[in-house]
């Protein structure tokens, strides 16, 4: 079963993926951040993104928001003239900003944007294509109008997170919905949410055998061990992944130090790595890294992280 590491805004750009792979067993698939268009074109700063150079030793996927043919088509276009052989398509962005113009989860339940998919894999068949979408924005069956057409689409995979976008990141994952989802798709499935452990995994794995893989996000970020943790069946005990993390957020540190002016700038790229790792790294530290106004209160803060978790 395959790992895939989640898209998500501010954490996973190129240095991030790049120096996980080097800390950790890469997952076998990273992807990008969302990538639009803006002004007819996607920003440069995402196709710098997407270098090779900056994406060594990782296998990375572009990933794509679109409101229609006139968005999706310049944007495959772009990505394939800069040499992207796969491209996931982004049907399950909750964020407002986004559904409000028609992209993201808004097409999660859009026959018609799930028939400008089927075009575009028909017409780009050197590129491979996958989609990540939610249930539905409020209805959590809307994917059911969807699910039919994506299956006549040839993709790689549907990877679905079992929410609805107006639960955003919390409330309940639905479960039998997903299963649901999981028997009547035609194209490998990936499951994506929730997961934080490697007992997490397992269960999912036993429950779902046919899985093609699963997606990970916020556990990985606070957990980063976790694709060694997965790939080896065994967890790490807490010292031993705290001490590869503090390494790792090290790596981070000095990548940014290198290439960011000034303590405001590098404490307001670097605080936000650790939001998600308050479980790992316990509530005193956590808080304190959240507060840290400047370089000096960061380090005392991260140096409050104890590797035997006291
Ligand atoms: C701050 C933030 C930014 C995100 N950015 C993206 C994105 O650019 N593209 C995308 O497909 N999903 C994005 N996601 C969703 C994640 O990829 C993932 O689907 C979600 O976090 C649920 O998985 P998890 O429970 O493993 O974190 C984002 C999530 C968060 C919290």
């Amino acid at each position: 079963m395959n790992i895939h590491f989640a898209p998500v805004q501010g954490h996973t750009d190129a240095p991030y993926r790049r120096i996980h792979a080097e800390c950790y067993r890469p997952a076998d698939t990273y992807y990008t951040p969302f990538i639009r268009l803006e002004r007819g074109a996607p920003r440069s700063r995402d196709m710098r993104d997407i270098l090779p150079e900056a994406n060594t030793g990782l296998h990375l996927v572009p990933q794509v928001i679109f409101r229609d043919a006139d968005e999706l088509l310049p944007l495959v276009e772009a990505l394939s003239e800069a040499g992207a052989r796969e491209i996931d398509i982004n049907m399950g962005c909750p964020f407002p900003l986004q559904t409000a113009r028609g992209r993201g989860a808004a097409l999660a339940g859009n026959a018609d944007a799930a028939r400008l998919v089927r075009r575009v894999t028909e017409g780009n068949p050197e590129i491979s294509f996958s989609v990540k979408m939610r249930l539905g924005m409020s209805d959590p069956d809307e994917w059911r109008r969807v699910l039919p057409i994506l299956n006549d689409a040839s993709l790689h995979h549907v990877t679905l997170h079992p929410r609805v976008a107006r639960q955003q990141y919390g409330g309940e994952v639905d479960m039998e919905r997903f299963g649901e989802f999981y028997s009547m798709s035609e194209n490998p499935v990936v499951y994506n949410g929730d997961l934080l452990t490697p007992e997490d995994v397992a269960r999912l794995a036993g429950e779902f055998p046919d899985l093609e893989g699963i997606m990970i996000g916020r556990g990985l970020l606070g957990r980063p061990s976790l694709t060694d943790e997965i790939a080896e069946g065994s967890p790490w005990e807490h010292g031993r992944r705290v001490k590869a993390m503090l390494g790792f957020h090290r790596r981070l540190l000095n990548h940014y130090e290198d290439i960011l002016c000034g303590d405001a700038q590098l404490i307001s790229k670097i605080q936000p790595f650790w939001e998600y790792a308050e479980e790992e790294i316990g509530r005193k530290p956590w808080k304190a890294i959240k507060k840290a106004g400047n370089m000096a209160k960061y380090h005392s803060a991260v140096a409050m992280i104890s590797p035997s978790g006291d």
